[in-house]
């Protein structure tokens, strides 16, 4: 599916435009350094005092991490990330031991944070080839319990990786959404100096 269909208002590095969230994936094993590459671009994201709050715990298909993960997905999520090649679940942390500080505090940023460190993760594995799709339809408590995530750590995702496949791959109703999508105008996202938006 290409996505020669999204037009920018300004001009930018294609790779922004390329990446999008296919559901179409072929079930293709990415290799364990692959997905290295695409945490390492995570890595790299900025944060809240360089707190670095992201975490990231990773199943490959056909390993015995995949079942715990794949699980907890909604049905509707399970119908076409059972193609993927690996499932990275995105946490951050919640509090740390900040400079200069001896107790935990709060890390108010630390979904912001892990937002950053995803987007990051979605380009880089764009540019190796691959394509990543978030999920936020998973049973967040069972997941919790089943990869023994503490209280201080909010999960913020679920990011399946594949590689793009046709859109015969999937269920009827699922292939006809399967079009890289568009965005708002700039003008309705960005005012200058004050609130200028509509509800
Ligand atoms: C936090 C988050 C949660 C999402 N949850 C789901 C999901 O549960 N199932 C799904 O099919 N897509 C999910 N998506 C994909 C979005 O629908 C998709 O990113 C959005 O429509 C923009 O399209 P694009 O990523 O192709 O540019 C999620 C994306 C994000 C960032």
């Amino acid at each position: 599916m290409s996505t020669a269909t999204r037009l920018t208002q300004h001009p930018i590095d294609p790779l922004f435009t390329r990446r999008w969230s296919p559901r179409a994936f072929t079930g293709e094993a990415i290799s364990h350094s692959d997905l290295m590459q695409c945490l390492e671009a995570a890595r790299w994201a900025p944060s809240a005092s360089n707190s670095q709050p992201w975490r990231f715990i990773y199943a490959l298909r056909d390993t015995a991490a995949w079942d715990p993960i794949f699980g907890t997905l909604v049905e509707f999520n399970r119908d076409w990330a059972h193609r993927a090649g690996a499932l990275i679940v995105v946490l951050s942390r919640t509090h740390w031991v900040a400079p200069g500080y001896v107790e935990h505090r709060p890390l108010p940023s630390h979904s912001f944070d892990a937002g950053a460190a995803w987007a990051n993760l979605a380009l880089q594995t764009t540019q190796a080839g691959w394509h990543a799709h978030a999920m936020a339809g998973f049973d967040r408590d069972l997941l919790r319990t089943r990869l023994g995530v503490p209280a201080d750590y909010a999960i913020e995702a679920v990011v399946a990786i594949g590689r793009i496949g046709d859109k015969s791959l999937l269920p009827e109703a699922l292939a006809q959404r399967e079009i890289p999508s568009q965005r708002l105008p700039l003008e309705e996202l960005v005012a200058e100096g004050k609130f200028a938006f509509g509800a």
